[in-house]
């Protein structure tokens, strides 16, 4: 059954109706169309779902809607509201997009990275990553751009 509930994404607070089994990434895409969050394993094991909830960075493919209760919610959409942020700049500059799909899941991590290590090393970079899993791009143009948006950030 639907029950009220009340969310606050990228700034803005949504009263929606919806099922309390529904997770955090099916309300994102099919009650509030933010799109960016993609849907790849949905069980936690590819990155492809992640956003920040308070700060850090979750698989939202593995939250229930009612525990973002009150929190929150940073989105990629939300990321690139006031124009492109230097890691979604340097992604670009340095080719890190190959087919996408799991671009934005990289992004929101390496942003909860940054904000806890600005300086982080390739080494603390590539285990930060280990859950966002990369079928295209082979991780090194990956790393170098979160090194690279550490410069300009
Ligand atoms: S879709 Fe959430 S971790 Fe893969
Ligand atoms: S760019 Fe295709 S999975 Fe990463």
């Amino acid at each position: 059954m639907k029950q009220p509930t009340q969310l606050t994404v990228n700034g803005e607070t949504y009263e929606i109706y919806v099922e309390p089994w529904k997770t955090l990434l099916q309300v994102l895409r099919e009650e509030l169309n933010l799109t960016g969050s993609k849907e790849g394993c949905n069980t936690g094991s590819c990155g492809a779902c992640t956003v920040l909830i308070d700060g850090k960075a979750v698989k939202s493919c593995l939250v229930l809607v009612p525990q973002v209760k009150g929190k929150q919610i940073l989105t990629i959409e939300g990321l690139g509201k006031d124009g492109l942020h230097p890691l979604q700049q340097a992604f670009i500059d340095h080719f890190a997009v190959q087919c996408g799909f799991c671009t934005s899941g990289m992004i929101m991590t390496a942003k909860a990275l940054l904000d806890e290590n600005p300086h982080a090393t390739e080494e603390e970079i590539r285990k930060y990553l280990v859950g966002c899993l990369c079928r295209c791009t082979g991780y090194t143009k990956i790393v170098e751009s979160i090194l690279a948006a550490e410069e300009i950030k």
